[in-house]
């Protein structure tokens, strides 16, 4: 017994250092984003590791495979609402993960590398959900992978490329089956998990979490890890995974008829992290919506913590109280801007028959360079005029960024009907 509990504390001094700083441990600091995420993905190895035992990655059998697990096989249908949900809520708690990073200032120095590291696993992730989302063979699935693959079409020069090559044909069938069940049980797994230790190895070498500068810090109180900081993961921990385990009692995973390539269902939506692109797609042109903004917004991601003085003072929320008004303030104002513009966008385009949609010029090259001028303005005015420091003006360059796409998001999600027409999802005819 003595044996295997010290075995138990030698593994978590792998993951952990001996002593941890007494700051860290402040649930505020972090909310146990992170850990939650990990909790997460150990459910989804778990859960689908079990779902392999029934499920059948061919066109003939996956749909009727999830069918049986469904009727038929003790526990199915809850381990398959377990992957289903902890699948949807990693995407939520990685993005709000991502923002605590940001609105601690813990992407500067030292945690650059990580950072970068955490933006493939959300990439990962992102890819993690979509290719599974292909294998219960329902009308969901395959429409949606329809739309997200011909959204791949419009990259320029290898666009159609990259599309064949992800479908493994031209249209959508077995091939199409047989290469997202590989990438989504193998190959996506294989390379999170490594990312992944990387990732906590990272945090541990930076000394743990980032923590307020100051000039005692060096003698700041530690205490050891065990029990201390193991005992609060465990609380997040038990508590998330229980949360995930009665929402999949209450809920179940969506599966709609078998998949028809023959019928498809009006709207037809890709998944709803990606909706937010598929609004772009209503109002962009296309090269623009699936292709440059978003590698605009990758690239300018990727990028931030190697400019310098962009990473807020480190560990305070916002870095100051300015900084907290600063937040509130863009993020409200992003989300009634990002608002107008799709309701004027939708006036325009529903009165003017003539508004086409396809039109580099006015739909694509117009738009970008108003957004590239709204963020240079932006942040001359906040570092120039109102003496917002720069980390300041990044930090609200983001969550503009996030805000503007999470209100796309929510329309693309519960505000499209039939033809993507806005509709009242609770009124008459809503979609
Ligand atoms: C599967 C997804 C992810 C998992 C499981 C994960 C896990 C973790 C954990 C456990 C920590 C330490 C504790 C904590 O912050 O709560 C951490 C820290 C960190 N993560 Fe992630 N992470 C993920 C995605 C991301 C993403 C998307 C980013 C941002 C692009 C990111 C950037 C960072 C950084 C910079 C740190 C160091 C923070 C600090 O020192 O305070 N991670 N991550």
């Amino acid at each position: 017994m003595l044996k295997s509990r010290r075995s138990i504390t030698d593994l978590i001094l792998h993951l952990h250092p001996l002593t941890v700083p007494r700051e860290t441990l402040r649930l505020t600091l972090s909310w146990g984003l992170g850990g939650m995420a990990a909790v997460l993905v150990g459910l989804l190895f778990l859960t689908g590791i079990l779902l392999l035992l029934t499920y059948q990655p061919s066109t003939d059998h996956a749909y009727s495979s999830i069918l049986i697990l469904t009727r038929e096989v003790p526990f199915g249908p809850w381990v398959r609402n377990i992957h289903h949900w902890s699948a949807n809520l990693l995407v939520v708690i990685a993005v709000l993960h991502l923002l605590r990073v940001v609105l601690t200032g813990a992407f500067g120095p030292g945690r650059r590398l990580n950072w970068v590291i955490g933006l493939f696993l959300l990439f990962l992730l992102l890819s993690s959900n979509f290719t599974g989302y292909l294998l219960p063979w329902d009308q969901l699935a395959y429409w949606a992978v329809t739309i997200c693959t011909s959204m791949l079409g419009y990259i320029p020069v290898c666009g159609l490329w990259l599309q064949e090559l992800f479908r493994g044909g031209a249209e959508i069938g077995p091939a199409t089956l047989a290469n997202f069940f590989v990438l989504h049980v193998a190959f996506i797994p294989g390379t999170l998990f490594i990312l992944l230790l990387w990732h906590f190895w990272l945090v541990r070498r930076a000394g743990g979490l980032v923590q307020v500068e100051r000039d005692e810090q060096k003698t700041g109180e530690r205490v050891p890890t065990v029990p201390n900081l193991i005992v609060r993961e465990a609380a997040v921990g038990l508590a998330l995974i229980a949360f995930v385990v009665v929402l999949a009692i209450v809920w179940n995973a969506p599966l709609l008829e078998q998949a028809n390539p023959g019928m498809s269902p009006n709207p037809a939506k890709a998944p709803w992290y990606f909706m937010g692109f598929q609004e772009l797609l209503l109002h962009l042109h296309p090269v623009f919506a699936v292709f440059i903004w978003p590698l605009l917004g990758a690239a300018a991601l990727l990028s931030v913590p190697f400019w310098s003085e962009t990473a807020l003072p480190t560990g305070v929320w916002f870095g100051s109280e300015r900084g907290r008004k600063l937040a509130i303030w863009t993020a409200s104002a992003g989300a009634l801007a990002t608002l107008a513009l799709i309701l004027g966008d939708n006036l325009l385009l529903s009165t003017a028959e003539a508004v086409a949609v396809d039109t580099l010029i006015t739909r694509g090259l117009l738009p970008t360079v108003l957004l590239i001028a709204l963020f240079v303005a932006l942040s001359f005015l906040l570092v120039k005029k109102l003496k917002y420091t720069r980390a300041e003006a990044v930090m609200a360059g983001i969550i503009l960024v996030l805000v503007a796409l999470a209100v796309c998001t929510v329309i693309g999600v519960w505000f499209r009907g039939a033809e993507m027409h806005l509709v009242w999802p609770w009124g008459q005819g809503g979609g």
